[in-house]
């Protein structure tokens, strides 16, 4: 067993001091997939080192881009572009289907095995499949892939209405139309700010793009894309669980190297609960009270409460006054921290997607099983506060989505092992 299998917690440490925030795992991941769309000279920066950036890293090199790694620093050189995508590494990790627009755009074929992941729910593909068909490829599935064609003339410029607001499925618009011929106007897209990020990418590499951050996206396609270097943006939700360690410990922290405008849904609540927030410049403290106000809770695609923070946040409603309602709008099957906070004591009640909180004095201690990335975190920040030690199992989805996790909390005076 390595040290990443297990996390031995010993609760009841309040958490002070400064932690710096890491790059956003889910920007980094449709940027990497970006550089397939780049003949020379694309590199990143403050990519973080996680099994997800890892896996994708793998994935590229085996589709023929070569890449050199240093320090969050990641250049990436095109060679032939093989157009099968191996199934052990798009088993590994949903965000795979990324690589389909791109490697569409550059090889006009692709064969690609469906993605895995995390566990919360069926987490269809459709809304990437009707993308790549509408801008002109040819789609069909057979035995757990997709094989893809498209004209030697590349994706044609259209209007794709998404009948449901997709992160993945937004970026694969944006991939593919960044080269397209012609024109796209991508309707009822997603708003969060990775998205906007890959967009800015675009936008520095010479893309047309209109409307970031909006519900409606113009893309005028471009012949190609110039060599730049560009920096992801900060992980909103490795600091918002940061925010969340410090309220439910009673402690102090500095998160650092944050941009807290992209979470204002997120603290306007954290405040309600009592928690006090002060704003700098590109950092946050987070002053956590002596007691919590429980407050309801409704996820919903940004600007509105992110549902990668939904099960932390039940952890710290857990501790807090009175009742609170979580409901949780994106995905059908994202209680599975539930059962196991329950096991530390917690008075939880799910009905289909609300889970009715009644908070109590403390939480003791418990073995407990994380089931998908973010469940894992809302388990570590529940036995931050609980009373007594508790075992925290098959971590291997921490290690997806949090850097350096266990020496961050240690610094700021967790005792974990
Ligand atoms: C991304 C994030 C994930 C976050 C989620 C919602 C990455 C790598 N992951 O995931 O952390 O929780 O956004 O903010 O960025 N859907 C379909 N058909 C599709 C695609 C999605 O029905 O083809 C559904 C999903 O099942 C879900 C909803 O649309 O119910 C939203 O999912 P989506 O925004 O696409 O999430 P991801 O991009 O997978």
């Amino acid at each position: 067993m390595n040290k990443f299998d297990k996390l031995i917690i010993k609760g009841k440490k309040q958490l002070f001091g400064e932690v710096n925030i890491s790059g956003a795992k889910n920007s980094a991941l449709p940027l990497m997939a970006a550089s397939i769309l780049f003949e020379k000279g694309y590199e990143l920066n403050n990519v973080p080192d996680l099994l997800d950036t890892k896996i994708m890293i793998k994935l590229l090199n085996a589709l023929g881009i070569k890449t050199l790694v240093s320090k969050g620093n990641i250049k990436f050189l095109r060679e032939a572009i093989i157009h099968v995508a191996p199934e052990k590494l798009v088993n590994t990790m949903r965000a795979s289907i990324l690589i389909l627009a791109p490697l569409l755009q550059s090889r006009k074929r692709a064969i690609v095995p469906l993605p895995g992941g995390c566990a919360i729910g069926s987490r269809p593909i459709d809304l990437h499949i009707d993308v790549v068909k509408k801008l002109g490829a040819n789609v069909e599935l057979e035995n757990g892939h997709l094989t893809a064609t498209l004209s030697e003339n590349g994706f044609r410029g259209c209007q794709i209405k998404f009948p449901k607001v997709s992160v993945g499925a937004t970026e694969c618009a944006i991939m593919a139309s960044v080269l397209a011929q012609g024109t796209t106007e991508l309707i009822n897209v997603a708003r969060e700010p990775e998205i906007v990020d890959l967009g800015n990418c675009m936008i520095k590499a010479g893309a047309k793009i209109l409307g970031l951050g909006k519900n409606r996206i113009i893309i005028e396609g471009v012949k190609k894309l110039n060599p730049i270097s560009y920096s992801v943006i900060p992980d909103r939700i490795e600091a918002g669980s940061f925010a969340i360690a410090a309220a439910i410990t009673k402690g102090e922290i500095d998160i650092k190297k944050t941009n807290y405008k992209d979470l204002n849904n997120f603290l306007k609540k954290l405040e309600i609960t009592g928690t006090k927030v002060i704003y700098g410049q590109n950092e946050l403290k987070i002053i956590g009270p002596s007691s919590l106000n429980s407050i309801n809770i409704s996820t919903e695609p940004h600007p509105g409460f992110p549902t990668d923070l939904q099960a932390q946040f039940m952890s710290l409603m857990c501790f807090a006054e009175g009742k609170s309602l979580i409901r949780e709008n994106i995905f059908e099957n994202r209680f599975q921290h539930v059962p196991e906070l329950r096991k530390m004591g917690a008075n939880i009640l799910v009905k289909k997607n609300k889970a009715y909180v009644t908070g109590l004095k403390s939480l003791q201690g418990a073995k407990v099983k994380a089931t998908d990335l973010r469940a894992s975190m809302s388990l570590i920040i529940a036995a931050l506060a609980a009373d007594g030690e508790s075992n925290i199992l098959e971590l291997e989805h921490l290690k997806r989505g949090y850097e350096n996790i266990e020496d961050k909390l240690s610094n700021l005076g967790a005792q974990i092992n």
